[in-house]
């Protein structure tokens, strides 16, 4: 079966304003709007209640990066609207599992964030035993600035992620121009911030990356 991944947008901002005119300029364009960690915690889950005011028919993510506390944290995501919220990949397998028993109570989903972990395809098979479903594949700002570019380690091992039955989502810089080096590789959703949001015309911006992945991945199978 063909895969598009779905494209979500990050609001990586500290301001609550800033995050909602930018969603409102991005939100037609993209299919998950992100509550994104700084966000998040200069905000509070405020930011969660407010996109899902305004925005009732739009998946929500609220990248919390939970690293314990998991079942209250997920609760907290969950209760303000969000439709998924992510684990930080280091946490303990029991903050992971509490966080996913909640979501499997209430019919909501959270990710695993593999940023900082080292051993991922061996955490991977403990997150796999527990009943987790999806991971975020994510090469973080500071590994960013730290000139961590995009290589066929990465791709490899995200293939062997998607083949143990994982969803993943992509992330960490990722821009139009980039799009195509994950062709071929069934991802769930891939995530864009400062590309979209630093671009003079957000949507013009969203839309192109919307209709790149349709093309890439359109044709792809
Ligand atoms: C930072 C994040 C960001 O949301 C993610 O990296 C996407 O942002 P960008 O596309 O600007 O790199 O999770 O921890």
């Amino acid at each position: 079966m063909r895969t598009i991944p779905l494209l979500q947008v990050a609001l990586d901002f500290t301001s609550l304003p800033r995050a909602l005119a930018m969603a409102l300029k991005v939100a037609d364009e993209v299919d998950i709007i992100e509550a994104g960690t700084p966000l998040c915690k200069a905000v509070g889950v405020e930011i969660v209640h407010a996109l899902r005011e305004l925005f009732p028919n739009k998946l929500i993510l609220a990248d919390f990066k939970t690293p314990d506390v998991g079942g209250l944290e997920a609760q907290m995501a969950f209760d303000a609207g969000a439709d998924m919220m992510t684990v930080i990949g280091g946490a303990p397998l029991a903050t992971i599992e509490s966080a996913l028993q909640v979501a499997h109570q209430r019919g909501k989903e959270i990710l695993v964030e593999l940023t900082g972990v080292r051993d991922i395809l061996a955490r991977a098979q403990e997150w796999r035993a527990i009943g987790v479903e999806r991971l975020v594949y994510h090469r973080g700002w500071d590994e960013q600035a730290a000139h961590r570019e995009w290589s066929t380690y990465d791709l490899d091992l995200i293939r062997e992620l998607i083949a143990m039955g994982f969803r993943v989502t992509v992330t960490g810089g990722i821009t139009v121009d980039l799009l195509a080096l994950f062709r071929g590789l069934p991802l769930s959703i891939i995530i864009a911030g400062r590309a979209i949001h630093q671009s003079p015309d957000p949507a013009g911006a969203a839309r192109q990356m919307r209709e790149a992945i349709a093309r890439l991945w359109g044709n792809a199978v």
